[in-house]
């Protein structure tokens, strides 16, 4: 069985499966539940500053998003940070990392915006033994009415002078987590490395509003006929993820960061996909929250096998497909490929039909008993039609060899050329 032992800012775990700040880390009864279901470590959900603690509604804090089949797909919270009492927190972060030294124990922070109170809460965590911090500029829903959470992740030069504080008054390792609430996530990422930050993770939850009741017009969850933006997370926000994680992985001024990639995942694929793109290691919060603390143990056997099988290591895969992210204007246009249809697999149902037909480029033909074939002369390989059937595998796609004629353009297909030198492209650089 591969090793999945992980160093992530010098903080070791024996696997990279960590879970996110949220309700599955807010307690020690859950998190040492979760240690025996085995993840490698945990980001404890978030703690403020002392005082009275903090107060959460009263009525519904959830809203979803749900497939056909009913399977959980977006979840919507309105959640704040930790409402237990800071000094039970600490106790329990100190007694759980006293029992299990072995995982990973970092501690999430939000406190306001201002030197002094960083300073005092990191002391308070330094005396626990926590591994490091993780600084929630994320949340983007009631603490960031307070200036704190995405109000601060929304600007760079907070989260810069932020960090440097963090560094300042710490010898902890300390994570910056990003809001996706923001333009280009590559400017906060750049922002946290100026100020002396270890590691970004990213996603936080992304500003939603999931439903609105059509009889009584509130959105929902409602609080006595209100609604207010919650924060999106689950399957759904995984590709929103996937591309911010790779777009710092890439960016040349903050390439080299360590990232903790979140957003969506629920299998060890997931997971795999995120490290493929740059991250570390990964943090999961929904999925377990709907299925429970043993989705681990599929996740560590799932990517074990996947690496055995490719006689590859953790650190292999990481950022393995990173060179293979690059922009529109390189893509190959001289590569070409064509749907079929697998008559054996087809059910029949006209979806791809009715997709083609009325919103791509009329290449799919339907015969007298429903046959449906694919006319090479008009399809443009666009993926709908794979899209939207029903079955898997049922259609695929048959790459063109070079020098294969292509019946839609009449040419044969060529070697690799791209829009940079395109002759329609009016900026087109000459070939060499
Ligand atoms: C109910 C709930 C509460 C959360 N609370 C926190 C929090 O206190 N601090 C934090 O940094 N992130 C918090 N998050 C965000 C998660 O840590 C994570 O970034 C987000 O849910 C995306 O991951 P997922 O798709 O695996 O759920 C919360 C998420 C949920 C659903
Ligand atoms: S790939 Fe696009 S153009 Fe070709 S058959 Fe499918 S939907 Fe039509
Ligand atoms: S969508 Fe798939 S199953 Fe349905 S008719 Fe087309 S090929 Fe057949």
């Amino acid at each position: 069985m591969a090793d999945l032992t992980t160093t992530f800012v010098g903080i070791k775990s024996p696997n990279p499966f960590w879970l996110a700040s949220a309700p599955p880390t807010d307690k020690e009864y859950n998190v040492v539940r979760a240690f025996k279901a085995g993840w490698g470590g945990v980001v404890w959900k978030t703690l403020g500053a002392e005082g009275p603690p903090i107060v959460n509604v009263n009525g519904p804090r959830y809203g979803a998003i749900w497939g056909a089949d009913r399977r959980l797909l977006g979840l919507n919270n309105i959640e704040l940070i930790t409402d237990r009492p800071l000094e039970v927190n600490l106790r329990e972060i100190k007694q759980v990392k006293r029992d299990w030294p072995d995982r990973a124990l970092v501690v999430s922070l939000m406190v306001p915006c201002d030197e002094e109170s960083w300073k005092a809460i990191l002391g308070h965590v330094e005396d626990t033994g926590a591994d490091g911090v993780e600084l929630n500029f994320g949340c983007p829903h009631g603490m960031s009415e307070r200036g704190m959470g995405s109000a601060v992740g929304q600007v760079p030069e907070y989260i810069e002078m932020v960090t440097r504080w963090v560094k300042q008054h710490s010898r902890m390792p300390c994570i910056v987590k990003l809001t996706p609430n923001i333009t280009d996530v590559r400017k906060p990422a750049e922002a946290a490395k100026r100020g002396g930050a270890d590691a970004v993770s990213l996603i936080n939850t992304i500003n939603s509003i999931t439903s609105v009741n059509l009889e009584s017009f509130s959105p929902e969850p409602s609080i006595d006929g209100k609604g207010a933006h919650g924060g999106y997370c689950g399957p759904a926000v995984k590709p929103i993820a996937l591309s911010m994680v790779s777009e710092i992985a890439r960016h040349a001024d903050t390439a080299g960061l360590p990232i903790s990639g979140i957003g969506g995942i629920t299998t060890w694929r997931d997971a795999a996909e995120f490290m493929a793109l740059g991250a570390g290691n990964v943090q999961v919060c929904t999925a377990v929250m709907t299925y429970g603390f043993k989705i681990v143990q599929e996740m560590i056997s799932g990517l074990s096998q996947y690496l055995d099988e490719r006689e590859m290591a953790v650190a292999d895969l990481v950022g393995r497909a990173v060179p293979n992210v690059t922009d529109w204007q390189y893509l190959n246009l001289n590569y070409v490929t064509k749907a079929q249809i697998d008559q054996e697999l087809c059910i029949k149902c006209g979806r791809c039909y009715a997709a083609c037909e009325d919103t791509s480029h009329q290449a799919i033909a339907m015969g007298q008993d429903r046959t449906f074939s694919v006319i090479d002369e008009e399809c443009v390989a666009c993926n709908l039609c794979i899209d939207v059937c029903p079955v898997e595998n049922c259609i695929t796609m048959r790459e063109l060899e070079i020098g294969e004629l292509d019946p839609r353009t009449g040419r044969k297909v060529a070697e690799y050329a791209n829009w940079t030198t395109h002759p329609n492209n009016p900026m087109a650089q000459a070939a060499e």
